[in-house]
């Protein structure tokens, strides 16, 4: 089989190269010139473990090319991912302009039956409208079915979601296009992935509603975590407890700083956007978006109580993305922290293993370090912001005797409170008992 894939962004990229794996003929397609020529060389322009070597590999066998004509793809693929991106517009909705112009040009191009798939997340609905632009952007007659098949790939392990989903789901109306889609996804069968085939709108909402439940165990567990250390409580052991009830599970129940990233904080929004638009309150979401932002804010609060005054006060930032294994820093809780450190006089010294160009554009002004250590020197207090496994196990001897006072925040409890104190640090964490 032969598919095309629009769109070499984050989810689109993913996608292409593990159906190439999987011995399918793919065509990745992005008007971004200078991209589309980077990766035919084998170059992915971001950070994703795996994803490069699984890019090459595919690229020598020729199951994998790219271009940056959408003709190329359409007029050889029988299925054509929609994988572009839908930012959030001021008022949280998505902005649906880059799938539509996609689906226009997918149908100017078409050759023959195309089943067309949406992979970027969409507002419930959006099938129905593709097929109605689809329908009027044609040049000649000829058939095609829409599919919903969202993606529920984290970043940093996307390649092991891909090739190891808990689920696929499929929306669509025709048999004809379910079967392709199966048949797209055998070596998925084999390993007895649950497949869930419904209509274009479920599974439109099943990844809303998915990333949404996700936010709100976050912030419910961020919530419980700040009471735990007004009771004196452990909020890891709680968290266990409860992860033990199988109706719970043990997952997304660590508390920190917040989540942040380019999918929950823009899901959410558009999730609570879709059910006003239909005249529903979704008060849950709601809830988990406002604590979201105030467990930002008590992060901050966190290092000014012990710090006082922080102008001219030195700050050792380790972690800048929003989540390990990440060169992304959208709506990462570094962003808030940093900028309401500066507000307030501190000097930031920052290092992070993947994210620091890209820190550089928000922040020109901060000092970049070589490493945790040089992060450290002469700080008065270190911050742990993101949990890259090589801040897990520092040489906090070290450290301490390149700072120069002894303030540690763990928000992200990388480490064992009653180590830290013993080597003398002021150490706070999340949730937990100092
Ligand atoms: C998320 C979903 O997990 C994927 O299933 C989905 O496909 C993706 O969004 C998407 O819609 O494209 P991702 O944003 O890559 O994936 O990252 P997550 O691992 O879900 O983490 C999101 C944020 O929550 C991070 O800031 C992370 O630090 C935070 N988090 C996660 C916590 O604070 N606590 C937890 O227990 C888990």
């Amino acid at each position: 089989m032969h598919i095309g894939v629009i769109g070499t962004g984050y989810v689109g990229l993913v996608t292409g190269a593990c159906f190439a794996e999987f011995g399918v003929y793919v065509t990745c397609v992005d008007k971004d010139q200078s991209k589309i020529e980077s990766l035919k060389k084998g170059i992915v322009p971001f950070f994703e473990p795996g994803l490069e070597s699984l890019v090459n590999k595919n690229l020598k066998n020729g199951r994998l090319r790219f271009s940056t004509d959408i003709a190329d793809a359409v007029k050889d693929s029988l299925v054509i991912f929609i994988a572009v991106g839908t930012p959030p517009r001021g008022d949280g909705s998505a902005d649906l302009s880059y799938v539509e112009e996609v689906a226009r040009q997918i149908a100017k191009n078409m050759n023959g039956y195309k089943v067309i798939v949406t992979k970027s997340t969409v507002p419930v609905g959006t099938g129905e409208r593709l097929k109605k632009i689809i329908s009027e952007a044609l040049n000649e007659n000829h058939r095609f079915d829409i599919v919903s098949n969202p993606e529920f790939l984290r970043e940093g392990s996307a390649i092991e979601d891909f090739m190891r989903p808990n689920r696929v789901v499929i929306g669509a109306e025709s048999p004809e296009a379910i079967a392709i889609m199966r048949d797209l996804y055998r070596p998925l069968y084999l390993i007895e992935t649950p497949f869930v085939i419904t209509n274009i709108e479920t599974a439109e909402l099943i990844k809303y509603a998915s990333n949404s439940f996700l936010a709100v165990k976050i912030s419910f567990i961020n919530e419980i975590a700040n009471l735990c250390e007004k009771v004196g409580a452990d909020v890891h052991v709680v968290a266990k407890a409860m992860g033990l009830d199988q109706r719970i599970g043990p997952k997304f129940l660590h508390p920190g700083p917040g989540y942040g990233g380019s999918c929950f904080p823009k899901d959410t929004l558009a999730l609570i956007r879709l059910a006003e638009e239909h005249g529903e309150d979704l008060n849950i979401v709601k809830a988990a978006v406002k604590v979201n932002q105030l467990q930002r804010e008590r992060m901050v609060r966190k290092i000014v109580s012990s710090l006082g005054d922080l102008k001219d006060k030195v700050i050792a930032i380790l972690g800048l993305s929003f989540k390990p294994n990440t060169n992304d820093t959208r709506e990462s809780p570094s962003i808030h922290i940093i900028n309401e450190l500066k507000k307030s006089g501190a000097v930031i010294r920052a290092y992070d293993p993947a994210a620091m160009n890209d820190m550089k554009v928000l922040f020109p002004d901060i000092i970049y370090a070589e490493d945790p250590y040089d992060a450290c020197s002469g700080a008065d207090a270190l911050v742990i912001i993101t949990e890259w496994n090589e801040f897990r196990n520092l040489e906090l001897e070290r450290i301490k005797s390149l700072m120069k006072d002894r303030y540690f925040f763990d928000l992200r409890n990388i480490y064992e409170p009653s180590k830290v104190k013993d080597l003398g640090f002021i150490y706070q964490s999340v949730g937990r008992k100092v």
